[in-house]
């Protein structure tokens, strides 16, 4: 029987999202691959536990979520909660999302009112769980009016099936305009979860962090390293099978041998800093605190420990920064 580490708060730092009550560490850990129906449950099981004996208490998941079979990493996760995690609930945030697919037909997709409601019953029953923590929007739907959307998310909220909302992928003037909505309607609404790391600025040049801390709400960052890109891994090359996340193509616009060059050297500041590339990676995301928390993803005890030890040193000096803006900015 799984017993926590009884040491496993004080290590990861934690921040409010905004200036809501909803307070996150600032590693969190996310499911996204290679937590579906196909990997072995036993081995993602320990990384899960691994990361709330060290103080990870926030697991982020998606209906869609299962590297194919939608639903299976809510399911996974789901047994988790059920078995292992059942006692600590009160200590665990746990968050899904609607908005891609899911099951065929015109509702198994986006965000309108029926796809949203019944999709937070279907996650629910797959987590095991009564409520979850924080429900997102994961991706504007176009074809829907976004106050159906907004209404229905904050229905889920007044229904008692979730704490706090969040949007994901929603671009700064869309996010603008649902924050506008969940003001009037009083939703709980805390964060937007977009994807930010080195060599993807978008947040930065869009207005998105300008915009969520006008309004005290927090960014979630995802793919915090760039599919293992921000790591030691590619020193020596990137190969032609590696994958990278349709919002971070603009990162081998340079060439991918020049990606090669700039990440040597900006392992050669890590190194002078004390880390290893994917701490100095997921520190930087950190320094401002408008983001609350970065969702990594690993299948991997020993990435998961490199990862949160980058929460020892979160302070950049100018001198840093200006050296990672040099190799880092996209002209
Ligand atoms: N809202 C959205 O639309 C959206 C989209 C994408 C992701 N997300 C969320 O963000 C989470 C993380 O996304 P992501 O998987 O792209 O994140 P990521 O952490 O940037 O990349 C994960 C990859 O990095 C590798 N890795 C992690 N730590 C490492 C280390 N210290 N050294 C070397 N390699 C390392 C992992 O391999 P190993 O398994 O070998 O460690 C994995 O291949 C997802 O699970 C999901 O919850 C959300």
């Amino acid at each position: 029987m799984y017993h926590a580490n009884p040491d496993r708060y004080g290590h990861v730092p934690v921040r409010h999202a905004g200036t809501s009550g909803l307070m996150l560490p600032v590693v969190s850990l996310g499911l996204w691959q290679h937590f579906g129906s196909a990997d072995p449950f036993a081995a993602r099981r320990d990384v899960i536990l691994a990361a709330f004996d060290r103080g990870v208490f926030h697991f982020d998941c998606a209906n869609h979520y299962g590297d194919g079979d939608f639903g299976s990493s809510e399911a996974l996760l789901g047994q988790v909660l059920g078995a292992d995690l059942r006692a600590y609930r009160d200590e665990l945030v746990i968050s899904t999302k609607v908005g891609y697919e899911i099951h065929p037909g015109p509702y198994g997709t986006g965000t309108s009112r029926k796809a949203v409601m019944q999709s937070i019953d279907s996650s629910l029953q797959r987590l095991q769980l009564d409520y979850v923590d924080l429900f997102y929007a994961h991706r504007f739907d176009e074809t829907v009016n976004v106050a159906e959307t907004v209404r229905a998310l904050d229905d889920v909220v007044r229904a008692g099936k979730a704490l706090y909302i969040g949007v994901s992928n929603f671009e700064t003037p869309q996010a603008q305009e649902a924050i506008g909505l969940f003001q009037q309607l009083g939703t709980p609404f805390v964060v937007n979860q977009m994807s930010y790391n080195l060599f993807n600025r978008n947040v930065e040049t869009s207005g998105q962090l300008a915009l969520l801390r006008e309004h005290g709400a927090g960014l979630v960052a995802y793919g915090p390293l760039s599919e293992g890109l921000l790591s030691d891994r590619y020193l020596g090359g990137i190969p032609d099978t590696f994958k990278i996340h349709p919002t971070n193509q603009a990162t081998f616009s340079r060439g991918k041998d020049e990606v090669v060059h700039c990440l040597n050297q900006l392992n050669d500041i890590a190194h002078d800093r004390g880390q290893t590339l994917a701490q100095m990676a997921l520190a930087w995301l950190l320094r401002d605190p408008v983001v609350t928390s970065v969702i990594i993803g690993t299948t991997s005890v020993e990435h998961l420990e490199d990862n949160l030890a980058a929460a020892e040193n979160l302070t950049f000096s100018a001198e840093e920064l200006a050296r990672i803006e040099a190799l880092t900015a996209l002209s």
